[in-house]
């Protein structure tokens, strides 16, 4: 390394040049990707950014700018160029092992608080916890243990950072399970929630290139997208309490299928919450 270090203004200037002609291919606004990239990187908000151009970037915060930008250019989501995303107000490392948390997902999360916000020591399972945001976020909200399980030993160790990351790691447990394989038999939850894979694999080809490059055993299901949640909801009956609840996220036009599957399953008061899209987003119900 030689000669002064850059200033914040000037790598910013550096990566909107970098980002200019890939974005306006894309219609998306250079400079704001620009910025979400330093931000994330230097660990500032947007605002902190802008008014302290002046100040000179580390030669190491500098190259992972580059090389953040670099792999935006291709094609790669800007949650696995920067490691960040923001779950329920809450930081989150993430990486091509696990699913980008989604805000939709918060719609599972504000469900879980209403049904039991002010209860004590709750017990629940976290079926395909991929980055951990559901069981981090319920930890913070809620008086609870979670036992979290993926098959994926990966997207566990991703898991595992997020909840020291956020100081929960005394809270959760997990578990490599091909769904309620290896859960131990004896264990009862007050609920069990659930945001499984549940793309059909026939819309692949309308997915967003960078969307493809989350981990395909994240999002693809069999059966029109809706094993998981037929496979969950048989089994999950022998791990709830009597009057344990159910959480499911559900895909775009999935809600009515997936309410007649709790049906089938002997679940009774279903119930849906729909998401900023008016879109059917999350169906819950009692073991009953
Ligand atoms: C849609 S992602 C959800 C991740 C995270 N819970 C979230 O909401 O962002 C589904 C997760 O299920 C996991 N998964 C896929 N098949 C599984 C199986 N048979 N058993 C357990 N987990 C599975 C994937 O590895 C992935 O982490």
């Amino acid at each position: 390394m030689s000669g002064r270090l850059k200033t914040i203004g000037e790598v910013l200037n550096e990566a909107a040049l970098m980002l200019r002609d890939y974005c306006e291919k894309k219609k998306e606004d250079y400079k704001k990707i620009a910025l979400m990239i330093v931000s994330q990187i230097l660990d500032m908000d947007k605002t902190e950014v802008i008014l302290n151009k002046g100040l000179p970037v580390g030669q190491g915060k500098y190259e992972k700018i580059v090389n953040a930008v670099s792999k935006y250019l291709h094609d790669n989501p800007l949650q696995y160029c920067t490691n960040k995303a923001f779950f329920m107000g809450l930081e989150f490392y993430v990486d091509e092992n696990v699913l980008i948390p989604r805000f939709d997902t918060e719609v599972l999360v504000e469900v879980a608080i209403e049904i039991f916000k002010g209860k004590k020591n709750l017990y629940f399972l976290d079926i395909g916890t991929g980055s951990g945001c559901i069981a981090v976020a319920l930890c913070k909200f809620l008086d609870c243990r979670v036992l979290a399980v993926d098959i994926s030993e990966r997207a566990l160790d991703v898991a595992r950072k997020n909840a020291k990351l956020n100081g929960v790691e005394n809270k959760i447990s997990f578990i490599r399970s091909n769904l309620f394989e290896d859960i131990p038999k004896n264990l009862e939850f007050d609920a069990i929630l659930s945001n499984p894979p549940y793309i059909s694999k026939n819309e692949i080809f309308e997915l967003d290139q960078r969307v493809l490059k989350e981990p395909h055993i994240a999002l693809f299901s069999k059966e029109d997208g809706l094993w998981f949640f037929k496979e969950i909801a048989n089994k999950a009956k022998l791990y709830l309490k009597d009057d344990g609840y159910i959480i499911f996220e559900v895909g775009f036009s999935q809600a009515e299928e997936v309410k007649r599957i709790l049906e089938q399953s002997g679940y009774k008061n279903i119930k849906s919450r729909k998401d900023l899209n008016n879109i059917e987003r999350c169906i819950f119900a009692i073991n009953g």
